[in-house]
């Protein structure tokens, strides 16, 4: 019997004995939107790697720098894939804040990311929620809500930030973000981060060991391995960087803190 009591937020479909990446990135942020088994498993990452806490918010962090330098270039539309359970800065409120115009479109495959996506959103129509897998990128982009939200034929931003790294190769990940840039009009970009392969085997051993537990395992790449998402496309000024390294504002000195080089990050223009 689930130990767990469920709110009335949390759909009968999740296991909520059963850690979830959404759920265990909206603690490690200080989030609410998360149960007793995310919660222990958000500790046991942390004795792991320790600068998980530093990590997340340097990735949304970047995820704001990056709406911003976007909207900056012109861009009014965003498709956010795997883009989680709603925090501190979410990108409709950052883009918005910027031109009330602008329009979002929220994908992720985890429910409680989608309930409260949803919720936050029921005042908005400029910008909506789905649950829609990436592994399977026409059911995002011939989604009637997507197809309402944004339009194909005028440049946008897709968003795959800090969700590779939960696609494992056998999944098709470079083929799904080919099938997605193939459906952007020129003069879209692609914003994406990626945990990257930690330089200590021990510590990506525990990492791997403690993913296997969760709904979805944590998958390591290279630099290398991450730059190839990025192919045909122009990468932007810094190129591909430790997260904190992208565009920092003046006198942010987070990219000599802990967790800076846990993930990197890029944007890159369809030309
Ligand atoms: C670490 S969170 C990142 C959230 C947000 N993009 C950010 O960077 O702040 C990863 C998100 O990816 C989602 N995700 C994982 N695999 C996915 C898939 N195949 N399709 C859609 N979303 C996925 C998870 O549910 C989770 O919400």
């Amino acid at each position: 019997m689930a130990s767990t009591e469920r709110p009335n937020w949390a759909p009968e479909s999740i296991d909520l004995e059963r850690p979830n990446a959404a759920r265990i990135y909206d603690y490690l942020l200080g989030g609410a939107a998360n149960f007793a088994a995310d919660r222990e498993f958000a500790e046991q990452l942390l004795t792991v790697l320790p600068e998980a806490r530093g990590a997340a918010r340097m990735n949304r962090a970047f995820l704001n720098r990056a709406v911003r330098f976007c909207v900056d270039a012109g861009i009014r539309q965003f498709l956010d894939v795997g883009s989680g359970i709603p925090t501190a800065g979410n990108v409709h409120e950052i883009a918005q804040r910027m031109d009330p115009s602008c329009r979002v479109l929220y994908a992720d495959v985890e429910p409680v990311a989608v309930t409260h996506s949803e919720l936050m959103l029921r005042d908005n129509d400029q910008a909506a929620a789905i649950r829609a897998d990436f592994t399977d990128p026409d059911s995002v982009l011939d989604n009637e809500t997507t197809r309402r939200v944004l339009d194909f034929d005028q440049p946008m931003a897709l968003l795959l930030v800090a969700v590779l790294h939960f696609v494992p190769d056998d999944a098709q990940p470079y083929d799904a973000v080919a099938r997605f840039v193939s459906r952007l009009a020129p003069g879209s970009y692609l914003v994406l981060s990626h945990s990257v392969e930690r330089p200590s085997e021990e510590q990506a051993e525990g990492i791997d060991r403690l993913y296997d537990r969760a709904d979805a395992p944590g998958v390591r790449r290279t630099h290398a391995e991450i730059a190839r998402f990025y192919d045909g496309l122009e990468m932007v000024e810094p190129g591909l960087v430790n997260t904190p390294e992208w565009r920092p504002e003046p006198n942010d000195t987070s990219a000599d803190q802990p967790g800076a080089d846990v993930a990197i990050a890029g944007v890159a223009r369809k030309p």
